[in-house]
């Protein structure tokens, strides 16, 4: 939620910056902003409504070349989507430009008595508070850094702040419960900031996680690039560094349309390689200590697509392990108070670890004296960072602000936890028997992307209905729901989730010749599940099955029936359904003409609550 990306350096750091921000675009897309300091020692903005590509088209022709540069993509929490609300913030008259991510919470107190000291404000942002402050500490006198750790104090809520000083041409960066990571290159005496290490792959050789309210400092004076410091201003060591591992391919979408579409692509070979990193790659440490944690009860907590894994988690691990698992959405658990026991294991399910609601969830757990384990994709995040045990789930970078990828091997890395505990270890045989059943999931998934024309021809027919309705039993409840949410991200249409017994208790008045059942069946509870869609065919509901091929029942009730090979995949055919989900969403959404990969209204990473 808001990308930001600073830089200093000898090459162009405007051009470093918008590299940046390109990659970041899946945090916002609102609109978009660089502040830099130029050849001329001028502090100079161009910020735009919209996307990064509005931004370019400002600079477009401009000849620009600076040595130190921030930058901004936006999710607008507070203020229109204007552009003057765009970030950086900036006083030319006294040489500081700012961005920002979070909110600040108490900015109304803030802006109402900077306004008494004089201090004018340009937008409506709540951001632009924290300008003020600097402004008005600087005025006073304070040099930046005194500035920057007075104004920081004064803010209440999650923020992350990046500072652009001309006089100085140092860039400060500070934050509290917001993601930051600072980068260097020493061979070309570069630094960086950013809000992932994404951003910074291919520039960035090492990376730094400053831990909240460490003062990260970025000069390329007499050399000292990166330094930190603690706010009573002693040099620290709060931060975690290592180097920068993640590869980019400016080209990576390839072949493909959109990234969606390409991670879905992707989803064969990650599924292949998960067994690998946990019997014998470097998953294994990780997972041999995750079955000793605590486990009286399972509580899982998580947001949105990560939610709907954990409630597919919840089914293996109360069925296969017979532990209690309790689900939980994040922004609910965090504030109802919930009963936890020490002897109970608290799971984080994240893609980014970056979630501001499951954080504060961990954080929750945590005072309460509970293990905490994550199922998370970035390594580094302060989900990572606060958890005691952390099982990645190698889905690599997803950039399709609809998760696709990351959901299969969030449901897996749970699965292969499951297994584990059920087995009582780690060994070759459980290896070869998941080994050979990812496999074959893994095949099943790549000959129904050999072949996508049936679910093509399906999107073809019923994009233009009014309303779709997914529902499933067990397993496929979850995945019911998972598949609407897609929908409604990509394509904008109204769809929910139900559990199929469920419609007629009250949605079932919606249902008229204009609705779409997407009936998920499994091999389970086949017949209830047929009787589920007879009661919506009845009502003239347009009629979508996806189930085990060749089955009568589901050939004569519905209008259109995607067929899939079971055999063999038992508790593992739901994630081959939801890629039928998948795709189904994405022709829909391509036939509609949505913007598949930036869907209007959302950001990748929901760092606010
Ligand atoms: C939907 C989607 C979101 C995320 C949710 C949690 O496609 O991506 O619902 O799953 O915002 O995000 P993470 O997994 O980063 O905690």
């Amino acid at each position: 939620m808001c990308g930001i990306v600073g830089h200093l350096g000898p090459s162009n750091s405007v051009d470093v910056v918008l590299e940046g921000l390109r990659r970041l675009e899946y945090r916002g897309y609102d609109s978009a902003g660089v502040s830099f300091i130029n050849n001329d020692d001028k502090l100079l903005v161009y910020k735009k409504e919209g996307k990064i590509a509005n931004l370019e088209a400002e600079l477009e022709g401009k000849d620009i070349h600076a040595r130190s540069c921030i930058g901004h993509t936006r999710w607008a929490t507070h203020g229109g989507v204007t552009d003057y609300n765009a970030h950086p913030h900036v006083s030319t008259k006294d040489g500081i430009a700012m961005v920002h991510n979070g909110i600040i919470e108490n900015a109304s107190e803030i802006r109402e008595e900077l306004k008494g000291q004089g201090i004018y404000f340009e937008s409506e942002t709540d951001s632009e508070t924290f300008l003020g402050l600097l402004i008005y500490h600087k005025r006073q006198g304070t040099p930046i850094r005194e500035a920057i750790v007075k104004s920081f104090e004064r803010i209440e809520g999650f923020s992350a702040f990046v500072v652009l000083n001309r006089e100085t041409d140092e860039i400060f960066a500070i934050k509290k419960g917001a993601p930051l990571v600072c980068g260097s290159n020493e061979v070309n005496s570069e630094v960086f900031v950013s809000s992932d290490p994404y951003a910074l792959a291919g520039m960035a050789t090492r990376i730094y996680f400053p831990e909240d309210g460490v003062l990260c400092h970025l000069s390329v004076k007499n050399n000292q690039l990166l330094n930190f410091y603690e706010l009573s201003g002693e040099k620290c060591h709060r931060y975690m560094s290592k180097e920068q591992t993640i590869d980019h391919d400016p080209a990576s979408k390839g072949d493909f349309e959109h990234y969606m579409l390409k991670e879905i692509y992707e989803q064969p070979e990650l599924i292949r390689s998960l067994t690998q990193y946990y019997f014998q790659g470097e998953g294994k440490e990780s997972l041999e200590e995750a079955t000793k944690l605590p486990m009286k009860a399972v509580n899982i907590s998580a947001c949105g697509t990560a939610f709907y894994a954990g409630l597919v988690i919840k089914d293996y691990i109360e069925s296969k392990n017979r532990v209690r698992c309790f689900a939980d959405i994040a922004s609910e658990f965090r504030y109802r108070n919930p009963i936890l026991d020490k002897e109970e294991l608290a799971m984080f399910i994240s893609q980014s670890g970056e979630t501001a609601d499951t954080l504060a969830a961990q954080s929750m757990c945590k005072e309460k004296g509970l293990k905490s384990l994550s199922i998370v994709n970035t390594e580094g995040s302060t989900l990572y960072r606060d958890c005691d045990v952390n099982l990645m789930i190698r889905a690599g970078v997803e950039i399709g602000v609809a998760s696709t990828k990351a959901f299969t091997q969030q449901v897996l890395t749970g699965k292969t936890l499951s297994e584990v505990l059920a087995h009582g270890g780690i060994d070759d045989e459980l290896r070869n028997t998941l080994a050979s059943r990812y496999s074959l999931l893994a095949e099943r998934v790549e000959q129904l992307l050999d072949n996508t024309k049936p679910i093509k021809d399906v999107a073809d027919a019923i994009y233009k209905h009014k309303g779709f309705f997914y529902t499933g039993r067990g397993a496929y409840f979850p995945i019911a729901m998972e598949g609407a949410l897609k929908l409604k991200e990509i394509a904008y249409v109204h769809a929910e989730g139900y559990a199929s017994g469920e419609l007629k208790h009250g949605p079932i008045a919606l249902i008229d010749e204009e609705k779409v059942n997407v009936a998920l069946v499994g091999e389970e509870l086949f017949e209830k599940t047929v009787s589920n869609i007879q009661e919506i065919k009845a009502r003239k509901g347009l009629i979508v099955s996806i189930g085990p091929k060749n089955r009568y029942e589901l050939k004569e009730v519905s209008d259109h029936y995607i067929e899939l090979d079971f055999e063999g995949l038992g508790d593992l055919a739901p994630l081959y359904v939801n890629v039928v989900n998948q795709l189904l969403a994405y022709y829909i959404a391509k036939n509609l003409g949505t913007d598949i990969d930036k869907p209007r209204n959302l950001a990748k990473s929901v760092t606010v609550e």
